[in-house]
């Protein structure tokens, strides 16, 4: 069955990427959580959507540009709602604490913004590996030479291809660059795509699916995961529709 990963948590009720998000995804049943990383100043692995600080926090500026001291003195629920006032910016380590010992995929995006940040890839893999859990993660980017740096310092760790407009025959693509999954956006999902990937044994994971009528057309398809902001709705639809 198709599985229902929780797009930066359960984003539709929470703030994003934030702990709070996360366990709310939990107690929704997802069956996976997608999140996306930053690096520090000194070097820590952030989880936060943007490069900058302005929009999910009451900080401003680039995330790169301070320690994980500083970032941890900043509120990142507020804004969303007050009642989620002394949300904390999660490092990457506090995730994985929170992800062992479930049975749950966890979906590490590393971000390509205007912002590369050298070594990220190796830092996260490091950060996986002493947590035990590589089995329960896929590393995703729009950054596809992230990805293959992934599989170059460790070639069983899963990567995922995030592409926003059609491919021209993505799968050949995926044989040169050797990623495990698609990540199409969910306008540009076809039957032909996700059968041709299926033969071949690549995951389909689409993004971000958050109307009703979307998540019925896609539970038609055999598709490995919806991201979705909504994982309670989209499981009721996969499950009992
Ligand atoms: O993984 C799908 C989705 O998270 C990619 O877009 O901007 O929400 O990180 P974005
Ligand atoms: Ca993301």
């Amino acid at each position: 069955m198709t599985k229902v990963w929780a797009h930066r948590g359960a984003k539709g009720y929470y703030p994003e990427n934030t702990l709070i998000s996360f366990e709310g995804a939990i107690k929704q049943k997802a069956d996976g959580i997608e999140l996306d990383v930053q690096l520090s100043k000194d070097g820590y692995i952030m989880v936060c959507h943007d490069e900058t600080l302005n929009r999910t926090t009451n900080g401003k500026g680039f995330i790169k540009n301070y320690n994980l001291y500083e970032l941890k003195q900043l509120d990142a629920g507020a804004w969303y709602d007050k009642k989620f006032k002394g949300e904390k910016l999660p490092l990457l380590d506090e995730v994985l604490e929170l992800i062992k010992g479930t049975n749950m995929d966890l979906n590490i995006e590393i971000k390509a913004g205007s912002i590369f940040y050298p070594g990220i890839e190796e830092k996260v893999i490091k950060m996986v590996n002493k947590f035990g859990i590589k089995e329960q993660v896929i590393i995703s980017s729009f950054d596809h030479y992230a990805l293959l740096k992934a599989k170059e310092i460790d070639n069983t760790i899963k990567t995922g291809l995030l592409y926003m407009e059609s491919l021209y025959k993505p799968l050949k693509y995926v044989k040169t660059i050797k990623v495990n999954a698609l990540y199409p956006n969910y306008i540009t999902l076809n039957k032909e795509l996700v059968e041709e990937a299926n033969e071949l044994n690549v995951d389909i994971n689409t993004y971000t699916v958050n109307h009703e009528d979307d998540a019925k057309l896609i539970k038609q398809l055999d598709i490995n995961a919806i991201i979705t902001d909504y994982p309670d709705i989209v499981k009721n639809i996969l499950e009992n529709n």
